[in-house]
């Protein structure tokens, strides 16, 4: 008997709805897909230009919105240059979603306390939703985000409104360098993490953003008497096939696509070149 097994390559054709620039490099695609996608915050698809190439990316939509997908995506390189050519009415290819979603059951009761950097925010406004669909089962949501300058920020016509979901919502924007348009505050994002009125032992962090920042959010929110199993990383390895095979996502002994790519920072700590 012939084996027909499914082709884990295969991937389900979306077409583009909607196109919103974010700022000069960053774009959000709204996406419909022809099949059904069902992904939980924190999951990573791969989005595939047919014949060029494909990448991962988190989807940044609320995933209790089935009908559509956002991606919010950064012009980095090859496949994201092209794909920032797409306009609506083309269509692209997506395959997953794979990897470990946000552990909201643990973060429910607790004051959760996020921190962003720069397209960064995307896989967080996924969180941020879910989060918010069901808002009262945490105790607190804090927002701490720091964009390279004013023109950097992401969901700029957004954020605002997140604010008003509930009265325990906290957000917090700092510019890098600021601009006479910016009345916010000006300095890195760690600049802006303090604990002033925050129960640190019923709290968790999650830190989403480059490399750099991530390094220095998570020794601040040490310093800040975070322990190491309650901050949480999103680790956005270079990845290749996205379904553990090929180890280009390796992280000491796991696979970023499929143990990852959020992870506890416990459970990483002390691996080589967590922060390349
Ligand atoms: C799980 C996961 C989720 C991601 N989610 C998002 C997202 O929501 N939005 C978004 O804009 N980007 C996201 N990324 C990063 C995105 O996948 C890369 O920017 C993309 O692969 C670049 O592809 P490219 O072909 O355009 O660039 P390439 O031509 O491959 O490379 C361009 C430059 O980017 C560097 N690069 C490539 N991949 C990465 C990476 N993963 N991390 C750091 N540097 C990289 C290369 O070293 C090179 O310098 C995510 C990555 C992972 C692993
Ligand atoms: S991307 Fe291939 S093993 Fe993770």
């Amino acid at each position: 008997m012939i084996s027909c097994a499914k082709n884990p390559y295969a991937f389900i054709d979306a077409e583009v709805l909607k196109v919103t620039d974010e700022t000069s490099n960053i774009k959000t695609f709204t996406l419909r897909p022809r099949a059904d996608i069902s992904f939980r915050a924190g999951q990573f698809m791969e989005v595939t230009l047919p014949g060029i190439g494909e990448a991962p990316f988190t989807p940044s939509s609320n995933h209790n919105f089935k009908e559509t997908l956002d991606f919010t995506i950064m012009s980095a390189g090859r496949v994201t240059k092209l794909l920032h050519q797409a306009k609506a009415g083309d269509v692209i290819g997506l395959r997953g979603p794979y990897g470990a979603k946000y552990p909201l059951d643990v973060f429910k009761g607790k004051e959760v306390f996020i921190v962003g950097g720069g397209v960064g925010l995307a896989p967080l406004r996924a969180l941020l939703y879910a989060l918010f669909n069901d808002v009262n089962d945490y105790k607190k949501i804090i927002l701490r985000y720091g964009a390279r300058s004013p023109s950097d920020i992401v969901y700029k016509g957004e954020i605002d409104s997140w604010k008003t979901k509930a009265g325990h919502v906290d957000i917090m924007v700092s510019c890098d360098v600021g601009d006479p348009s910016w009345n916010g505050h000006v300095g890195l994002v760690t600049t802006i993490l303090k604990t002033e009125g925050l129960d640190v032992n019923n709290a968790v962090a999650i830190v989403c953003g480059p490399p750099i920042m991530m390094k220095f959010a998570t020794f601040k929110l040490l310093d800040l008497g975070f322990k190491d199993s309650q901050i949480y990383l999103s680790m956005e390895k270079n990845m290749s096939c996205g379904i553990g095979k090929c180890g280009h996502c390796r992280i000491g002994p796991y696979y970023a696509c499929k143990d990852g790519p959020v992870f506890s920072y416990d459970k990483i700590k002390g691996l080589p070149n967590i922060w390349d």
